[in-house]
């Protein structure tokens, strides 16, 4: 395993005010290879976790293993597990090739042997004709890149990442983020990632930890997450959520039957308790000829969709319309029928 965190816990002591856990008995595997991300809002404790890992906060109580050896108490320049920041803390007055030595010569790398890894590694990151350019000439993007570029010419045990791209624009964070999973997956180092956004966090994980005040909401694969949320904070945190209160009537065989504002509905899963709520997406619900009727509450044009809400049963539910006609949109005060994609429901206990 490349990074185990058992029973994480990280307090900070405030004057007047009782210690708060931040970081709350947090459980975690890295495996060699994957990269995971850690997804919450704003202070949750990922920056405080990814920290701990770096060995620049020291844990409260619990253990941090790196491939197997316990480091929690090991200091940051002993544990080789580097971190890319959002400012991308380059040296101004280097350019960037002295600026990727600067590792390789902590490590006691000759210029030499340092030189021919920093030639190959900007080869393949296409950032080889920038390399006797001082950082204060790059762009925003490629002064990340350099950042990417320092921080893998070492050849990091783990390389932890907090909110690399949120000081780009929105065009140049899909292509560092893009350039980011492709390295990984080329190269196949192990990464710690943090962001807040869902949408990146599902584009660039293998697997994805959300977390809520401290602790781990759940932990699962970017489609395990956002087909079987484990909560309605899950569930609404990655993409958006419809919840609608079902009562079950019957469940075997790996089938529920339920009944809901939508009437009686046949779900796959498991029963778990006598009510619950459906996470109905705003993609599940589909207007048509048939279906349960509904009225119009407003209609949002975006191009490749609309969005529209309506009324239905006295719930306020979103729903979605795919590759919409603009001079067609439902509009408010429309009576419709509402038909939901009873394969794609997920019941939450
Ligand atoms: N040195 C510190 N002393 C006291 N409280 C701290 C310290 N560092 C962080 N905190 C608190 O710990 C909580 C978690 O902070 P952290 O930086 O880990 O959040 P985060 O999930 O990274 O949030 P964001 O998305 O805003 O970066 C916050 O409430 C923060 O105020
Ligand atoms: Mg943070």
């Amino acid at each position: 395993m490349a990074v185990e965190l058992v029973e994480l816990v990280k307090a900070f002591a405030r004057p007047g005010a009782p210690e708060v856990r931040v970081v709350n008995g947090v459980n975690l595997s890295v495996r060699d290879g994957e990269l995971v991300t850690l997804l919450g809002p704003s202070g949750c404790g990922k920056t405080t976790t990814l920290r701990m890992v770096a060995g620049f906060e020291e844990p409260t109580s619990g253990t941090i293993r790196i491939h197997g050896q316990d480091v929690t108490r090991v200091p940051p320049y002993r544990r080789h597990v580097p971190m890319v920041f959002q400012s991308y803390a380059l040296f101004p007055h280097l350019t960037v090739r002295q600026n990727a030595r600067f590792g390789l010569e902590m490590q006691g790398l000759s210029a030499k042997d340092a030189d021919a890894r920093i030639d190959a590694l900007a080869k393949a990151m296409h950032l080889d004709g920038l390399l006797e350019r001082g950082t204060h000439e790059l762009s925003g993007g490629q002064q990340q890149r350099v950042a990417l570029l320092r921080a893998l010419v070492t050849e990091p045990k783990v390389l932890l990442f907090d909110e690399p791209l949120s000081n780009l624009d929105a065009q140049m964070r899909l292509s560092v983020r893009a350039e980011i999973r492709a390295m990984q997956q080329r190269l196949g180092f192990t990464s710690l990632y943090v962001t807040h956004d869902q949408a990146e966090a599902m584009a660039i994980s293998d697997r994805v930890v959300v977390m809520e005040g401290g602790k781990v909401a759940q932990v699962g694969s970017p489609a395990d997450l956002y087909c079987r949320p484990a909560s309605r904070f899950v569930a609404s945190f990655l993409g958006e959520a419809n919840f609608v209160p079902a009562t079950v009537t019957r469940a075997e065989g790996g089938k529920v039957m339920v009944d809901c504002a939508f009437g009686a509905l046949e779900l796959s899963g498991e029963a778990g308790a006598k009510t619950a709520q459906l996470v109905v997406r705003p993609e599940h619900l589909l207007l048509g000829e048939s279906g349960t009727s509904a009225r119009v509450l407003s209609c949002t044009f975006f191009g490749a969709e609309a969005r529209c809400e309506v009324e239905l049963s006295g719930l306020t539910l979103a729903l979605q319309l795919p590759a919409p006609d603009p001079d067609a949109l439902p509009k408010a005060g429309d009576a419709v029928r509402v038909k939901v994609r009873t394969e794609r429901v997920h019941p939450l206990y």
